[in-house]
């Protein structure tokens, strides 16, 4: 199985329809108008729309967003284009550091293949926060993942579910079209264990509603919003 190469079907990414995706950002977005920071920044925003969805509604002095992936920072370019208080890094170095209250997360984690590359990239963004800040991560429910919901679909088989960094396909369609990525399962206790080990607390897991979660089977949750402070 191959890993996905962002930079080659970042276009595609950001062309498919993902209603699932804009539920779970618009529940963020909505975290963030109740913990009102002044800097965020997005770390791993693909082609920028959650920067665009947050300067669009929320009092932000700043954000940055950040893709290790050039067309993505291109798209996230000429999205963010219009927008003054947004600011889009190429790359990491150029970001200062301690200075944000939150940085959000939103389907990285899934990306990173191995334990060390989970711990580098956490411990980067806890030397990124300032004291007291928050690091606001979605991912795919580590504990659904074989269920089907209405534009999401995946190969993954629940007897790796304690095999840390197993790869799984994961299809992703609307009317029009298909999009194959290969995403690294990491279970709840290994998400838990590299945030304690990179310098965060857990605060709150949200597994969203039923309202949000594009499922056709109402017991099942594709999207966990994790919440963890820097100590
Ligand atoms: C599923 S996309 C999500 C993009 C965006 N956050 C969103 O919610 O639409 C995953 C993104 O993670 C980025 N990524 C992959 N490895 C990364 C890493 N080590 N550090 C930061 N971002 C990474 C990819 O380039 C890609 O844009």
């Amino acid at each position: 199985m191959n890993v996905t190469d962002w930079n080659a079907i970042a276009d595609a990414y950001s062309e498919i329809d993902d209603p699932e995706g804009r539920a779970v950002l618009t529940f963020i977005r909505d975290k963030l108008a109740t913990l009102r920071p002044k800097r965020l920044l997005d770390y791993g925003g693909g082609d920028g729309k959650f920067a665009v969805l947050c300067a669009e509604t929320l009092p932000l002095q700043e954000i940055v967003t950040y893709d290790p992936a050039p067309r993505m920072t291109s798209l996230a370019r000429s999205l963010c284009a219009d927008f003054k208080q947004i600011r889009v890094s190429e790359t990491i170095e150029e970001i200062e550091s301690g200075i944000f209250d939150v940085v959000t997360f939103n389907g990285v984690w899934m990306c990173l293949t191995s334990r060390e590359a989970c711990l580098d990239v956490l411990s980067d963004i806890a030397r990124l926060l300032c004291s007291d800040g928050r690091l606001v991560a979605s991912v795919t429910h580590p504990c659904f993942r074989t269920c089907k919901f209405s534009n999401y679909s995946t190969d993954f088989n629940t007897r790796d579910y304690f095999n840390d960094g197993t790869l799984f396909n994961v299809t992703i369609y609307d009317e029009n079209r298909e999009l194959h990525i290969v995403d690294t399962h990491w279970s709840m206790t290994a998400m838990s264990s590299q945030l304690n080990e990179s310098g965060f607390v857990i605060e709150n897991l949200y597994e969203l509603p039923r309202s949000t979660n594009g499922s056709s089977q109402h017991d099942a949750s594709l999207w966990l919003v994790i919440v963890a402070r820097k100590l």
